[in-house]
This record gives C-alpha cells, structure tokens and sequence, in this order.
C-alpha cells in the first residue's frame, strides 16, 4: 500500500512587509501543486514557488533511521507562497497543501499570519540562539509558549543546528530536537521523565535570524564525513591561492543551505548576510560576526585555535588556519561601511527602538570571548633549512575587531540593546554609556562561565595574555533584577550556565523592557521564573 504524502515541517513566516507576508514549508517530494490557502472563510489561495536545496545530506552521524557509510544527498524540496493583501494588526488563518505527483495531497493545521506590525504596536519578540538540537531546548521553547503565548517574531542570534548541511538536524533527527520540530510544537523530547514537544512559534511569527559559526559549511566534499566537512573551513584567500578561482565559495567555506532555507531581508553587499528590518518600533541590524571554532588544545594533534597539527606542518592544504573571521566587520571593510550607512539612516535614526544582532560576545563570561576576536597572526617557526617546525597563531587584544571597531561605532549611533548567542549561558552588561549587551544562549545546554572559581582554557608560553577569567573587554556582569540564582553562599549569581536550567528572553516593545525566565527542566512540576528584567531608554 501507498503511504500517504507528509509535509517534512509545518508552514512558518519569513519577510513579512506592509501588505504582504511568505509562508515556507518543506516535503520530501516534488509534488505537482503547492499552495497556501487563507483569509477569513479560507477564500484566498496563493500559489508557492518550489525549488530544491542543493546541498541536504545524510551521513553515517545523521540520526533518521537510516544508515549511511558516507555523505549522500538526501531531497529535500522548499516551497514558498507570497501572500498579499494583508492589513497590518490583522491577523488571518491559514493552512497549506502540497499535492504529490500521484495526486494525494496532504494539508498543515490551521496558522495564523499577519503584515509587518506598524511602528506604534505593542510585539513581544522572542530572544534566542544556540538551539543545536541540545537537550533542554524542546522544553525552554514549550515554556515560552506557556508563559507568554504567541509572540509576534523571533530573533534568533545563530547557531541553528550543528552540522547545516545535515538536513535531519533541521527536519527530521529522530533524537527529537531537530531546530523546525522545536519551533513548530512538534518536537519529542524527554528530560526527568517529561517529554517536551517544543512551542507552535514560528508558524504564527516571522523569524530573524543570523549566521553562527554552525550556518558555515567548509570546504565541500573534500572530507569522509559531514561533522569533518564542517571542521574543514579554510580562509578565502589561502582557497585561492591553493585552488585558484574556481568555486571559491565550495574550496573555502559557504553558508548555501542557510541561505537556501531562510527567505531574509538583503542588503546590497551582504545579500542575506546581513541586513537591517524595521519590524513595529525595532529597527534590527543583523550582522556576520563569527568565526571557525577550533579546540583550544595544545597537543601535537591538535589542529586548533593556537596551533597546527603536528603531522600536517609541511602540508598547508591541511591546516585549519586558526579561528577563521568569515566576513570582516574591522574599520574599512565592506560589512562595516554597509553599517556605518544603515546606522546614518532615517529608518535606524527614527526608530524607537536601535537593536543589533549578531552571534560573536562582545562582552561574556562564558569560553567562547576568548581569544579576541581578531584575523589569527601566524608565527611560523623553521629550522635552519627552511623547514617548518612549528605553526602557533596569536590573537592581539588590541586588534579585537568587534571591541576596536564596532562597539564604538554602535555607542555613537545610540544602540539600545547588543544581542548575541555563542557560549551557551545568559549573561548581560551595561557599558559605561548604557548600552546593553545580552547574551541569551543558555537555551539547550551550556559550557559554563569563566567565573567563581571556573577558569577558560588559556595557552601557556603564548605571547599574548588570554584572558581566563571574567569578561575579557572589562564590564561586570549584571545581577540579574528579580530573582538572580545563588550561589552556595548565598550570594546572588550574575549568570546562568546550567544543564538543568534553561532561560528565554522576550522582547516587549510596548513597555521597552528585555525581560528573563527560567525554568528547571529537572524539577518539571517547577514554575516558570522571571529572573531580570531591564528597560531600553529611548
Ligand atoms: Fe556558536
């Protein structure tokens, strides 16, 4: 017997404008039809554009009951339907169907979608990043729903899954936590003996979202498995000088499936990179900040953040290159003069509320601060031959790209609030002009704080002076307002880093205030708890 047509997620929201809005959804076969039907009696139908995503694999890692001994593609089409006619403040219902070629067709549940909110309405925004299928995230995305309700959108500050050409680690990991069954309520996740199905978010709410360290593929097929693929970046200019021009962007790093997935706001130079929306009273910039992850290890083997791979130095094409910068944000560079226009412009000037979004900490207690964020200086040493003996990279304080050139930049526009992901904790400063900077990442799971006796990995015998403890670029972290956790001494924590613990953010644009809830996942009858709450000045 024919099993019946399924939709490999529900529908969700992307680029909403004035009069109009798209729905995205995504099924395993090509279908002869696909279309959004809405409006009060469901008396509208918008046709969708399909395509297929170019890059979805399953390897021998993937979790969907399959086994794989290599990288194979895996199909996976997209379909998108412009809806038009919408009235801001108007919300409509809508479901989706997508006929396959045999004729059977299959419908989503009924949605609701809306116009870009007028500046003026009151929007809670959901603050989030670092999903990455880690194990608290069904639950803190179930508890955003049950506290708050339907939020208007989402930012989501990167790191959407682990492996982005994975294409079960978006749809379909039969762990449970895959990034669309977690924003749709249609997760399946177990902790303390309660399973979690996630939150029905994004089917109601645009979301927002910005490019982590883990949207960036490497260089393709060159590796056994997808998790080495991802590992295996190198900087664009060494790609060239090792393979020439052709397929810079398969020799050196790409961000394809990200791209193919999302529908964004685009900017001139950085396409869907980033940009900048005016969404009600926020205008939200969106930024490229991030870099390759590599182990802070200082072993032989060690391909890492401070050194090469001892087994590799005479073999360049194998070096990883240090912490790569995937796009410059430094003075000068393309991405930052793109800013420094948006940041003069009557959109971001005028608007109530001046956020900007990225994924890199400026300001953190957790590991990731460190090294700066800074192109890596190599220091090659040779023996009297001319052989190399040893490849190190520093990462000059003084030339941390995001303290040296960007911080400034925002505090001379005014930015109300600095939102980023990356260590996994929640963690929020103040700077000296009372700028905010919130860091909500400890979302599914966290690596801890550099604080209360925790200390980073820092290397030994290094010329610079890494910094191992607290915030590297010199604020304090804030108590958290309400009901901070404490420590055994009964003194109040100015973070979260736990595994048992999960926090949320949201945004409410009515009264100006960022405010913070945590809930035990361990302790499931446990309450939700706001935790901090603070007020953007405008
Ligand atoms: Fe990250």
């Amino acid at each position: 017997m024919k099993s019946a047509p399924q939709l490999l997620t529900d529908p969700f929201l992307q680029l909403p404008t004035d009069t109009s809005v798209r729905v995205v959804w995504f099924t395993e076969f090509t279908g002869s039809k696909h279309l959004v039907t809405y409006g009060d009696n469901f008396g509208h139908t918008a046709p969708a554009n399909t395509s297929q995503l170019t890059r979805t694999r399953e390897d021998q890692h993937s979790h969907n009951g399959q086994i794989y001994q290599q990288p194979v593609n895996r199909e996976v089409w997209r379909h998108e339907a412009l809806v038009t006619g919408l009235t801001p403040g108007v919300r409509v219902p809508y479901w989706v169907t997508s006929v396959r070629e045999d004729g059977e067709s299959v419908s989503s549940g009924i949605f609701t979608l809306t116009a870009t909110p007028k500046p003026g309405t009151p929007l809670k925004i959901l603050l989030t990043s670092d999903h990455q299928l880690k194990p608290m995230t069904a639950a803190n995305l179930q508890k955003v729903v049950e506290t708050v309700g339907q939020v208007d959108g989402v930012f989501f500050a990167g790191d959407l899954a682990n492996t982005p050409d994975r294409a079960s680690e978006w749809f379909d990991d039969n762990r449970g936590a895959a990034l669309f069954p977690g924003l749709q309520g249609r997760a399946h996740y177990e902790i303390a003996k309660t399973t979690y199905t996630g939150g029905q978010i994004i089917q109601h709410a645009p979301m927002f979202t910005c490019i982590g360290n883990h949207e960036v593929m490497g260089r393709f097929a060159r590796t056994r498995s997808l998790d080495d693929e991802f590992n295996d970046p190198i900087p664009r200019a060494v790609a060239k000088k090792l393979y020439g021009e052709k397929s810079l962007l398969d020799h050196s790093f790409n961000t394809i499936t990200y791209e193919e997935i999302f529908t964004l706001p685009q900017s001139l130079t950085g396409g869907k990179t980033y940009y900048a929306v005016s969404f009600g009273d926020v205008r939200l910039v969106v930024l490229y900040i991030t870099n390759t992850w590599r182990t802070p290890r200082l072993d032989v083997e060690a391909r890492g953040r401070y050194r090469e791979a001892e087994k590799d130095l005479s073999n360049p094409e194998n070096w990883g290159y240090g912490q790569i910068i995937y796009e410059a944000i430094a003075a000068g560079s393309q991405q930052y003069n793109w800013l420094a226009t948006e940041l003069k412009s009557p959109e971001f000037q005028q608007a109530r509320y001046k956020v900007v979004m990225f994924h890199h900490p400026p300001h953190t207690l957790g590991d990731n601060i460190v090294p700066p964020y800074t192109d890596p200086v190599p220091m090659i040493e040779r023996d009297e031959y001319g052989n190399i003996q040893g490849v190190r990279y520093e990462y000059p304080q003084s030339a941390d790209h995001i303290i040296r050139d960007l911080v400034p930049l925002l505090e001379a526009a005014n930015v109300q609030l600095v939102f980023y992901g990356h260590s996994h904790l929640w963690n929020r400063f103040i700077s000296p002009s009372g700028m905010h900077f919130l860091e909500t990442s400890n979302v599914g799971n966290s690596y801890g704080a550099a604080w209360n006796g925790n200390q980073r990995p820092v290397p030994i015998g290094y010329q610079e002076d890494y910094v191992a403890v607290g915030d590297p670029n010199g604020l304090e972290p804030v108590v958290p307002t309400i009901a901070p956790l404490l420590k055994e001494d009964g003194q109040p924590m100015p973070y979260i880093a736990s595994n048992e613990i999960t926090v949320f953010s949201i945004f409410d644009t009515g009264t100006g205030t960022v405010t913070s809830y945590r809930f035990n996942t361990h302790a499931p009858e446990s309450e939700v708890i706001k935790f901090d709450e603070f007020r953007l000045i405008n």
